[in-house]
């Protein structure tokens, strides 16, 4: 007789292709395809061609997956693509050497560093929003893709490049564009087979080469902050985020090598300047349907007393604002994970070496836990807290380990940017476009023109 505790076998997805398997699901109509695969149980097996992948469906199987048993789990397919582009930083590296270089990048992530930031990502905002005219049509998918990738070089690049702005704006924009085709390369490269994505007619070159382009710009900022440094007769503590790599720590005496320091920046841009600038296109597509939103957010941003830093204490509507903007238009779709020894999850054994796939956005979306799930509601989280869900439910930022340590950066950027935005403009889509999600590594607007106009005279 089976026991209730025996394990279960994770079902086979419907529609598995012969050689193909799931794949012409996936490319065609991929986040409806995972949600599609949640009926079938907490843990589904689907075939990327002959390649068995897990889906972790139910919030549990995330949690457990991500928090209790993470030790028990590396980053998987997606991040061994992801190492050849970027290197072995923080994002793609494992076990201690990931620990050990958690823990020295964790001061650049602090509370205070980050209020040392704000300034500078205020100049930044403010600096692109001041251009704009009253009626202009602001391709704002773009802009904002140039408006983050500089905010983080800037700030992570050194805040004190003696060429100044415009150095820091151009070089926001070089890495921008590289950035975009390596995410492009990277999502390739883990849902197609290995010969299949690596063939020129798919573009591999471009995405080699925008690596490498990459590589040398990261390369160059490191050698430039040494210098710096060493000119500074040792005194190589800036407060910038190269100037942390650079310090001893008590498990690295000798703080980062070169080639250390340059993959954490490789992994630190990957990880955070589009996800940034696609949430926030979001954020801007939601206001641009719902004026009513846009002035509660410049009321409160107005009564912002001067020198408070923005945060849930001070500007709750625009918190929440951005915690469903999070929620509905969760920017990774889909993550992976790879089992490092036999595990069992939900009653399911998997055994060591499994590859494991979760999107936040499907757990976002779920009709179990947020009622209505497409509509777009802030004030549905007015009487409840992350807490209020079931764990697993809502992890925007992930959980456990590996979870986003640029969290608050990024929330405090984002309502900078708001900040800026709304309280000179009123952004409104342009007529006759129709604004679709494109799904690649993230999901991004296919294109955001916007109009911009100005607040009439208070
Ligand atoms: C809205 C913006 C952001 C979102 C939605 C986001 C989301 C995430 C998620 C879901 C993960 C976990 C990935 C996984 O499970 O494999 C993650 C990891 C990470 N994020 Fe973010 N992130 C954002 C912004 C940022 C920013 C601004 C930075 C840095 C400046 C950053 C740095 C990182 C790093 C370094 C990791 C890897 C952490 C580790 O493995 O130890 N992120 N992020």
């Amino acid at each position: 007789m089976r026991s209730i505790t025996a394990p279960v076998a994770a079902p086979v997805a419907p529609g598995r292709f012969p050689l193909l398997g799931h794949l012409p699901q996936l490319a065609v109509k991929r986040v409806e395809f995972l949600q599609s695969v949640r009926a079938h149980g907490d843990i589904v097996r689907i075939f990327l061609g002959n390649r068995p992948v897990f889906v972790l469906n139910s919030p549990q199987a995330v949690h457990d997956v991500l928090l209790t048993q993470s030790r028990k789990f590396g980053k998987g397919l997606l991040f061994d693509v992801a190492r050849p582009f970027i290197g072995n930083g923080i994002i793609t590296s494992e076990r201690d050497f990931h620990l050990r270089q958690r823990r020295a990048l964790q001061p650049a992530f602090r509370r205070d560093a980050i209020a040392a930031c704000v300034g500078t990502m205020t100049d930044i905002a403010e600096e692109q929003v001041s251009a704009w005219r009253p009626g202009e049509v602001i391709a704002m998918d773009l802009v904002l893709r140039r408006l983050m990738t500089a905010m983080l070089v800037a700030t992570l690049f050194s805040t004190e490049r003696p060429d100044g702005a415009d150095a820091v704006a151009e070089l926001g924009e070089r890495v921008g564009e590289h950035l975009t085709t390596v995410m492009r390369g990277v999502f390739v490269g883990t849902v197609l087979p290995a010969p299949i994505a690596s063939s020129p007619a798919l573009g591999h070159r471009r995405y080699l080469a925008a690596a490498a382009a990459l590589r040398e710009l990261a390369d160059t900022a490191v050698r430039q902050a040494r210098e710096a440094g060493q000119e500074r007769q040792g005194g190589t503590d800036r407060g910038d985020l190269l100037s942390i790599m650079f310090a001893a720590t008590p498990g690295n005496p000798r703080g980062m090598t070169d080639v250390e320091a340059r993959d954490e920046l490789l992994s630190l841009l990957m990880a955070g300047a589009e996800t940034t600038s696609t949430t926030l296109a979001w954020a801007l597509h939601e206001i641009g349907r719902r004026p009513e939103l846009t002035e509660r957010i410049r009321t409160e941003c107005e009564a912002l007393p001067a020198g408070a830093l923005p945060g849930a204490a001070t500007l709750p509507f625009t918190e929440r604002f951005l915690r469903e903007v999070l929620r509905l238009h969760q920017p990774s779709w889909l993550l992976m994970r790879r089992a490092l020894e036999p595990v069992r999850v939900c009653g399911v054994d998997l055994p060591q070496g499994a590859e494991l796939i979760y999107s936040a956005l499907t757990m976002h979306r779920d009709p179990a836990h947020y009622p209505d799930p497409l509509r777009f509601d802030p004030d549905r989280w007015l009487d409840r807290t992350e807490k209020d869900l079931p764990p697993g439910a809502y992890v925007p930022f992930a959980l456990g380990n590996r979870k986003c340590i640029g969290d608050h950066f990024a929330m405090t950027e984002m309502l900078v940017v708001l900040r800026s935005v709304v309280s000179r403009w009123r952004p409104r889509p342009v007529e006759g476009h129709r604004v679709r999600p494109v799904v690649h590594a993230l999901i991004r607007p296919n294109a955001l023109p916007m109009r911009v106009s100005s607040w009439p005279a208070d």
